[in-house]
C-alpha cells in the first residue's frame, strides 16, 4: 500500500508533530511509523520542557526524559529528527522568568543553554529551530519584545545561531516563523534576516510554520511566498502545517463539502512544495497526526476545528489523499 513517505520517494522529509507519550500508545506508533519520515517535538523539545531550573552555581537543570525518549523512538524507526525550538518567547522556563542575574549572566545561560542541548545531541538530531518567531507583526517594528530582546540586545537572534553554529558546526539551523505565506511586510523582514545571517554563515533553513485556511492564502499568495525564499537559496520548511476549515465559525460538524475544499488547499500546498529546487526541500511536517489531538481547540481556538489528515479514529481523510495527489 501507498503511505505518505512511500509517495515522497526520499525526495524530503514528511513529518508530523509527536509527543513522547504518544509515541508509546500503539495506535500513534504505528501511524507514524507507517506513513512518516520525520518528527518534530509538539512540545517536548522546548525549553520550558527541558530547562528545570538553574543550580547554585549557575549551571543549568535539565530534565532529558521526554527529548531522550524521543531521540530513542527516531532511531529505532529511523526516523528524521527536527528539533524544534532553542529559543522562544512562549515557553520560558521559571528560572528565565525570575532571573535577577546581570545581562551578561543571562546570555552566558543562553549560551549554555544552547551549546549543552547541541552537544548533547550531536548526530542525533539533523535540524533546530534556534530561535522561533522573533519578527514582529507591527509592520513598523522589526523585533518583537520578548525577555531575550531586552536582555540581550537587537542582535540576540545572531548571538543565538553564532552560538549554535559553534556548538555544532554540522547540525542545519532554521529560523521559523507563522504567517509567512500572506503577510508581505512580515516576511520580507524575516526573508532579510535570513539574508545577513546567511551572510556569516549562521543559517541554513528557513521554516514557514502554514497554519493557515482551506480557502486562505490564495495557491498564487503560497507560490510568490515560496519563491521568495528559494532565491535565498536556504532549505524550505513547510513546518507546522494545519489547514483550518472553520475560521468563519460555519460548521459544527466536518462536512463532505470542506473536506474536499481542504483535501485541494492540502494538495495545492504540497504540489507548490514539490516544484521547489530539490536541493532545497527539507520537509512538509504536519502539526499532529489526527483532528482531536490539534492544538486549535475551542478553549484556544474559539471555535472547533480539523485540520489534519487524519480523523479521530486514525482513518485517512480527503485531505490525505490531497496529500498524495499534490506528489
Ligand atoms: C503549540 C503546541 O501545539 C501546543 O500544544 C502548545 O500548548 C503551544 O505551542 N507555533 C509554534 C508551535 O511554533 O510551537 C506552537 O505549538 C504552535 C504555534
Amino acid at each position: 500500500d501507498i503511505t505518505l513517505k512511500k509517495a515522497v520517494e526520499n525526495n524530503f522529509f514528511v513529518g508530523v508533530a509527536v509527543s513522547a507519550t504518544r509515541t508509546e500508545i500503539s495506535s500513534y506508533d504505528e501511524v507514524y511509523t507507517r506513513e512518516f519520515s520525520s518528527i518534530t517535538a509538539e512540545n517536548d523539545m522546548k525549553m520550558a520542557s527541558i530547562f528545570t531550573g538553574i543550580d547554585g552555581s549557575g549551571n543549568i537543570i535539565y530534565d532529558w526524559s521526554k527529548i531522550d525518549a524521543l531521540i530513542a523512538y527516531a532511531e529505532t524507526n529511523n526516523l528524521n529528527v527536527h528539533g524544534h525550538t532553542l529559543i522562544w518567547h512562549r515557553s520560558l522556563p521559571q528560572a528565565l522568568e525570575n532571573f535577577n542575574g546581570t545581562d551578561q549572566e543571562f546570555e552566558d545561560v543562553i549560551e549554555q543553554y544552547i551549546t549543552e542541548v547541541l552537544t548533547r545531541y550531536k548526530g542525533k538530531i539533523n535540524s533546530w529551530d534556534v530561535v522561533n518567531e522573533a519578527i514582529d507583526d507591527d509592520p513598523s517594528t522589526q523585533w518583537r519584545n520578548t525577555l531575550f530582546l531586552q536582555r540581550m540586545g537587537e542582535d540576540y537572534v545572531e548571538k543565538c545561531f553564532a552560538f549554535a553554529r559553534a556548538a555544532d558546526p554540522d547540525v542545519k539551523l532554521f529560523y521559523n516563523d507563522y504567517n509567512m505565506t500572506f503577510d508581505a511586510i512580515k516576511r520580507g523582514k524575516v526573508l532579510a534576516m535570513a539574508d545577513q545571517l546567511k551572510t556569516k554563515n549562521l543559517i541554513d533553513g528557513v521554516g514557514y510554520q502554514m497554519h493557515i485556511d482551506y480557502n486562505f492564502p490564495s495557491r498564487q499568495e503560497i507560490q510568490d511566498a515560496t519563491d521568495e525564499l528559494v532565491a535565498k537559496n536556504l532549505l524550505i520548511h513547510f513546518a507546522e502545517l494545519d489547514v483550518k476549515v472553520n475560521a468563519a465559525n460555519d460548521l459544527t460538524e466536518f462536512t463532505a463539502e470542506r473536506s474536499l475544499a481542504q483535501a485541494q488547499q492540502v494538495k495545492e500546498i504540497v504540489e507548490i512544495f514539490n516544484a521547489i529546487p530539490q536541493q532545497l526541500k527539507y520537509a512538509i511536517t504536519m502539526w499532529g497526526l489526527k483532528d482531536d489531538d490539534t492544538w486549535l481547540i475551542p478553549e484556544n481556538n474559539g471555535r472547533p476545528e480539523w485540520p489534519l489528515l487524519f480523523d479521530e479514529s486514525f482513518q485517512k481523510k480527503d485531505a490525505y489523499q490531497g496529500f498524495l495527489q499534490g506528489l
